[in-house]
């Protein structure tokens, strides 16, 4: 049986409208809203600028933090770089990019080789995770070339310096 316009519509189906208004409401919001993204960089990275420039091309953990929150304004998304010298440190910021961040970018240094602590935090990541290495891994020491988290990275990136970031951040972006 219908019901006509002046008829008062049945409940269920101003529910249904409600429930479909709301459900395109919020996948516009999650179009429009900045990505977030957590930037964690590891052990090392804070003397960036004194390290063999062949590798790592003579700027600072600042200087690269700057590029890095230029390239995140370019593609409108929120993000919070963080550097550790510690371990525990590092995966605690993990533990706490699991609350809020949209996507994760890793750099964690030398950890990347032998680490299973932070292989086991970054498996807790259910938003997507950039591994990047300014340097390129693949083609340096036997032992650089092994990365344990690798596998559990949605993208990998190597050996294009600071720019690397660039191209996760972009990636993430993209992910919205
Ligand atoms: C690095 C590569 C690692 O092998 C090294 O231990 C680093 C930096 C990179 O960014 O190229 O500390 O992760």
């Amino acid at each position: 049986m219908g019901w006509s316009g002046r008829e008062a519509a049945p409940l269920g189906v101003f529910a249904r409208r409600a429930s479909a208004f709301a459900d395109a409401l919020l996948a516009l919001l999650a179009r429009v809203r900045r990505v977030r993204i957590a930037v964690l960089n590891g052990v090392n990275l804070d003397v960036l600028d004194r390290r063999d420039a062949t590798h790592y091309g003579g700027l600072t953990l600042s200087d690269l933090e700057s590029r890095i929150y230029a390239w995140s304004k370019e593609f409108e998304c929120t993000t919070r770089c963080r550097q550790t010298n510690h371990e525990g440190q590092f995966i605690d910021w993990c533990h706490d990019a699991l609350d809020w961040a949209d996507g994760v970018i890793l750099n964690p240094g030398a950890w990347s080789h032998y680490s299973y602590a932070i292989r086991d935090a970054v498996e807790l990541f259910k938003a997507p995770v950039v591994e990047v290495h300014l340097s390129k891994i693949e083609a340096r020491e036997e032992w650089r070339r092994v990365s344990v988290i690798g596998d559990l990275a949605t993208k990998r990136v190597s050996g294009e310096g600071p720019e690397g970031y660039r191209t996760a951040i972009e990636f993430l972006a993209s992910k919205r």
